[in-house]
């Protein structure tokens, strides 16, 4: 009986672990998208695009080149978003 409880309590942690780690990625990449894209431009320039993750990742590393403020990890929690939000 305690095994059971202990891996149940395992389980549900490493459950909520993941889904809190997506709910949390969803909207950093949201927040970022504002805080980050829309300095130059309106962030519509970005919603208003459908592109696939490798599209997502040449825009994005451009808008860097240009001058756009963010961390590899920021990148990354930004492109996952975007490629998951507005593809074709
Ligand atoms: C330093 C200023 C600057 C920042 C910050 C910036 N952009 Fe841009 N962006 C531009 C300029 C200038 C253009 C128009 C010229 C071009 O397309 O290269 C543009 C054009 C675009 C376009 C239309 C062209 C295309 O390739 O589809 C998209 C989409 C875009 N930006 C997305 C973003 C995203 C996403 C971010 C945040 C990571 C961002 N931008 C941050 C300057 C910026």
């Amino acid at each position: 009986m305690g095994k059971y409880l202990i891996l149940s309590v395992a389980l549900g942690f490493a459950l909520s672990t993941i889904l809190v780690t997506d709910v949390f990625a969803t909207e950093d990449g949201a927040t970022i998208l504002e805080a980050r894209c829309s300095v130059c431009h309106s962030s519509e320039r970005a919603k208003s695009k459908q592109k696939t993750p490798e599209q997502w990742e040449a825009t994005v590393s451009r808008m860097m080149a240009k001058g756009a403020q963010l961390t590899q990890e920021e990148k990354q929690i930004l492109l996952d978003y975007l490629s998951k939000t507005y593809k074709p």
